[in-house]
């Protein structure tokens, strides 16, 4: 049980799945070969709930027993939009679903002393209004890259927009649903709290630092 039970447009993860990958992206001995591979795969799992209600159109299709109608995805589809960097960790699980998506980018950074969201780069696939949008950040800490990745996105045009974090804290949450209550969220797990840096409790570190190995 959580504040955020029964809220509309929040969903918080519970596949055993998800939670089983989740602990071992937590584990701090988890390498950069085994944490990528888990970010992907978690990314796959959460997409497939995320995406349940992609919009279909039947096309005539000829099995070898005889004509039928059949639904495809339709209109004129998804568009990934990972937060560099760690976001850039999710699409490949995403794109293992819906190979035909368009990926986007926003750039964006925390700055360490305010914790306030930095922008440096935003290129976003045309028609961004026509498209159904997906976020993807593995966390979602004071809510403020998140937000603003959001807020820009709409600035483009962008409509549809869904949000999809790993790991998020209550404060973050919070702050992306009342900033935009508009779109749908997708939470892999709901953590405790942030910490005097902002960083999230228990949380798994630094997620840009541990897929691509740097710090
Ligand atoms: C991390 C993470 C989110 C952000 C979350 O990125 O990937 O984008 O922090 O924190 P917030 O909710 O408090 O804004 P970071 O700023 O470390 O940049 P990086 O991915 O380039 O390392
Ligand atoms: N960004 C991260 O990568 N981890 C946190 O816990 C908070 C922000």
């Amino acid at each position: 049980m959580s504040e955020f039970d029964n809220i509309p447009n929040i969903y918080i993860m519970d596949h055993p799945l998800i939670q089983h990958k989740i602990t071992q992206i937590r584990n701090k001995n988890t390498g950069t070969q085994q944490f990528r591979k888990c970010i992907e795969e978690i990314a796959t799992l959460m997409g497939y709930e995320a995406l349940r209600d992609l919009p279909l159109a039947d096309i005539d299709v000829e099995t070898p027993i005889e004509k039928c109608k059949s639904p495809v995805i339709s209109g004129k589809k998804l568009a990934i939009v990972p937060i560099l960097r760690a976001g850039l960790g999710m699409v490949s699980g995403i794109e293992a679903l819906v190979p035909t998506a368009k990926v986007g980018h926003i750039g964006l950074y925390r700055d360490p002393e305010t914790h306030k969201p930095v922008e440096y780069y935003c290129k976003l696939p045309a028609p961004i209004e026509q498209r159904t949008i997906l976020v993807v950040d593995p966390m979602l800490a004071t809510g403020g890259s998140g937000s603003d990745a959001v807020a820009q996105i709409k600035a483009h045009g962008g409509r549809h927009i869904k949000f999809m974090c790993i790991i998020a804290a209550p404060e973050g949450l919070k702050k992306l649903h009342e900033d935009h209550p508009d779109i749908q969220i997708y939470v892999g797990h709901l953590d405790r709290c942030l910490n005097e840096n902002a960083y999230i409790c228990p949380g798994l570190g630094d997620a840009g630092d541990r897929i691509f190995g740097t710090k």
